[in-house]
């Protein structure tokens, strides 16, 4: 099996000291509570640039064919994450933001382009070192929260944990640690619907960081959630990239990340171009996403 993947917490640890090592420039952080790592330093790469991104993306293409004709929803896409890097996307409804995250997740296959993890090209890959790669390197947030009612906080914690064969000793270690992370402790036996919105999030944070993932995926983690709520949650997903060095990709519309992020993009029609902030960043340019 190669270097890549991860298929344990173990692993992953030695992937990140070798990662760390080679890197370089910055100490690596304790993996512990969110606040010992919350310094305000943007990390991300060495001073000369060399450290390869954790996971890229180059010429990302996905049509899909539907009875209205070609859906360009992804389109010639070019994209990277360091470690310890908060790339945040805006764009509207039907912009391209859930393809681009499940192509850059290996949830779905390009029509044409490459996604990289670790310099490896997810489409050489087996099947079977995909799943792997889902498994432990990457972590997932959904708008919709994705977690299991009848079990309980710590139960979907430790789902993924379950699927990796991790020794139960340490998976109970792992869950109470990542549920204190996110500031759950004392929550773990209520189940989804005994827990708020924002708490629900929470666990379903907990549950994607639980394999030390290198890189978490967040789709609108935040559309469910009152204003407020969503401050917290986000707030927790920009410190969370720092304690824990994760490259993270994170679709939203929360101005309080957006202030945060190492990187602000904009989708629109397919395409992903710098945004600046401003309403024309999300204006299509222009060409037509249905085509035919
Ligand atoms: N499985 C699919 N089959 C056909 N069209 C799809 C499929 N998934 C997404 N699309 C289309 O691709 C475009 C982008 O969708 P999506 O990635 O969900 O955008 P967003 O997440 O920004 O709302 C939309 O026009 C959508 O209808
Ligand atoms: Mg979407």
């Amino acid at each position: 099996m190669g270097g890549v993947i991860v298929s344990d917490g173990v692993a992953g640890d030695a992937r990140r000291h070798e990662l760390a090592g080679r890197r370089g420039a910055e100490p690596e952080r304790t993996i512990g509570t969110v606040s010992g790592g919350v310094a305000g330093a943007r990390p991300v790469r060495d001073a000369d640039g060399a450290a390869e991104p954790v996971v890229s993306a180059r010429g990302l293409t996905r049509v899909f064919r539907t009875a209205a004709g070609e859906v360009r929803a992804c389109d010639g896409v070019d994209l990277h994450a360091y470690a310890g890097e908060l790339v945040v996307i805006r764009g509207r409804s039907g912009s391209g933001k859930t393809t681009l995250l499940g192509l850059l997740g290996g949830l779905d296959r390009p029509t044409a382009g490459e996604v990289r993890v670790h310099g490896r090209n997810l489409a050489e890959l087996s099947d079977e070192q995909v799943s792997e790669l889902r498994r432990g390197t990457l972590g997932y947030v959904f708008q919709s929260f994705g977690l299991l009612p009848m079990l309980s906080a710590a139960e979907n914690v430790e789902v993924p944990l379950r699927a990796l064969r991790t020794p139960a000793e340490e998976r109970d270690a792992r869950v109470a640690e990542v549920l204190e992370m996110v500031g759950l402790a004392g929550h773990e036996r209520q189940r989804p619907y005994e827990l708020s919105g924002g708490q629900q999030q929470r666990v379903a944070l907990a549950r994607a960081l639980a394999p030390r993932p290198e890189i978490l995926l967040a789709d609108e983690p935040t559309g469910q959630l009152d204003s407020e709520t969503a401050a917290r949650v986000l707030d927790l997903i920009g410190e969370l990239v720092d304690s824990q060095r994760i490259a993270a990709i994170v679709t939203t519309h929360f101005p309080p990340l957006m202030q945060r992020a190492t990187r602000l993009l904009a989708m629109h029609d397919g395409h992903l171009t710098p945004d600046d902030g401003t309403d024309a960043a999300l204006a299509s340019h222009g060409r037509h996403a249905v085509v035919g």
